[in-house]
């Protein structure tokens, strides 16, 4: 029998062994180790948006590590939800002209640019199409999906406008209408959502989750139309979309890098004052800070560390006095120390993500408060990749 002594030490070698140092890398491998993310739904082939967001971190691991088995997991993934002939499957239906689905089209130009099979520009096609016909306010702002008229929503941003912007800067990079229309969409549901000091209640400076352009909805304020809160998630989606955008938009983009650097200079001293100060997390409900039944929660909080770290990495918004990221690392710092569980199987498991935040019922605090909240929900895990992958690089 092995001294006590020298059964911990193995032990704790066995772990040290097993435990990726890099969290990006632990929690995409864990991700990865439990199936999620392929474009399978327990077998079943499903176009499904943060199997997109999920495939965005991992191209940037590729890029930071040299595995060769996160391509792999793309394009099994990507295979999964697109025939040879490049049809779309996984229950994707243009006819319903809902925008999440075509979050998962950058992956298909990822492919199309790595590997110049014309499968992929088929299937990224199929999106653009969608696109050309979906309906919009009068504005010219995208409905989220044909269910809810006249209805933009954050959410909406990061699901179709990503993969526009992917697509024109790809194969339409002189399509100035396209870009201005981009640009637009970007720029309208800022308008329409940002909080107006001393009009709005509980004013944070952000953006209400969405707006009904016809003020029908049961939850459009009066005056403008907007939702009742500022819900985590949905404002990060809309900054990831933010510096993703920014980093893509080429010369030839016309108002688009100029306008988005401007929101995202509008919008992150806010969000880095929104933080907790004694944790330095964000509230699920950021208009109601420590409101019975409000909690600090993963995906919108991992969303903020990524965009906030990538904006000042590439100089996007000035951090002069380092506050910026001083917000962002403590945020991070705090979800290492609260959401991240050590499985002791050498994989690793994500806490606190709240399942959904929609704007189909009351979309008040209430609401967001009694939606479940889960662990392993790729929608927060995929976040925290993105996350760990900026926190890494300071
Ligand atoms: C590469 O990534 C795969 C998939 O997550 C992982 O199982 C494997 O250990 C990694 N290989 C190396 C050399 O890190
Ligand atoms: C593409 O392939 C699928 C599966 O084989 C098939 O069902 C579908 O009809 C094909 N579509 C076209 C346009 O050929
Ligand atoms: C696709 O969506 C349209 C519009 O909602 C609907 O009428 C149609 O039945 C749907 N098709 C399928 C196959 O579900
Ligand atoms: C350019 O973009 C606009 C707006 O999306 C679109 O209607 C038009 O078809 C595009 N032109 C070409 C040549 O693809
Ligand atoms: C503002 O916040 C307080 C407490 O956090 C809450 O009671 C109140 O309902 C909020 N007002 C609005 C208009 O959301
Ligand atoms: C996940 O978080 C919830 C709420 O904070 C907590 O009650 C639960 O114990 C956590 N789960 C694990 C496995 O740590």
């Amino acid at each position: 029998m092995l001294p006590l002594a020298l059964c911990t030490l193995l032990g704790l070698l066995g772990r040290a062994v097993a435990r990726p140092a890099s969290y990006a890398v632990w929690g995409a491998d864990s991700a990865i180790a439990r199936g999620q993310g392929n474009g399978l739904d327990n077998g079943v082939p499903l176009v499904n948006y943060p199997d997109g967001e999920f495939q965005w971190a991992l191209r940037h691991l590729l890029d930071r590590t040299g595995n060769q088995s996160y391509y792999d997991y793309i394009l099994e993934g990507a295979n999964n939800i697109v025939y040879d002939n490049g049809t779309v499957h996984g229950s994707y239906n243009l006819s319903a002209y809902v925008l999440d689905p075509i979050r998962t089209g950058p992956t298909f130009l990822y492919l199309y640019e790595k590997t110049d099979d014309a499968k992929w520009k088929t299937a990224a096609q199929t999106y653009r199409t969608q696109l050309n016909s979906h309906p919009r306010t009068a504005e010219g702002q995208f409905w989220h999906k044909l269910i809810y008229p006249n209805q933009g929503w954050l959410d909406g941003i990061y699901m179709g406008d990503v993969f526009y912007a992917t697509w024109t800067a790809m194969l339409d990079a002189n399509n100035h209408t396209a870009w201005a229309d981009i640009t637009r969409q970007f720029q309208l549901i800022f308008d329409h959502n940002i909080q107006i000091p001393i009009i709005d209640a509980n004013y944070t400076g952000l953006l209400y989750h969405g707006y009904d352009y016809s003020h029908v909805a049961v939850w459009a304020s009066p005056d403008r139309g907007h939702s009742p809160e500022v819900w985590d998630r949905a404002l990060g989606w809309y900054m990831m979309a933010l510096v993703d955008t920014i980093e893509l938009a080429p010369s030839t983009s016309g108002l688009l890098k100029p306008t988005l650097l401007t929101l995202l200079n509008i919008l992150a001293p806010p969000l880095r004052d929104a933080a907790d100060p004694t944790t330095g997390a964000w509230w699920l409900v950021l208009t109601q800070p420590g409101r019975a039944g409000n909690y600090f929660e993963s995906s919108g909080a991992m969303m903020f560390v990524y965009a906030l770290l990538k904006a000042v990495r590439l100089g996007y918004v000035p951090d002069v006095d380092g506050s910026i990221v001083a917000a962002a690392k403590k945020g991070y710092e705090y979800a290492i120390a609260n959401w991240v569980i050590d499985n002791g199987d050498g994989t690793m498991s994500w806490n606190n993500t709240v399942l959904v935040g929609s704007l189909n019922l009351a979309g008040d605090f209430d609401y967001y408060i009694s939606q479940p909240v889960d662990i392993d929900d790729l929608k927060g895990l995929a976040a925290f990749v993105l996350a760990s992958l900026e926190y890494e690089l300071l």
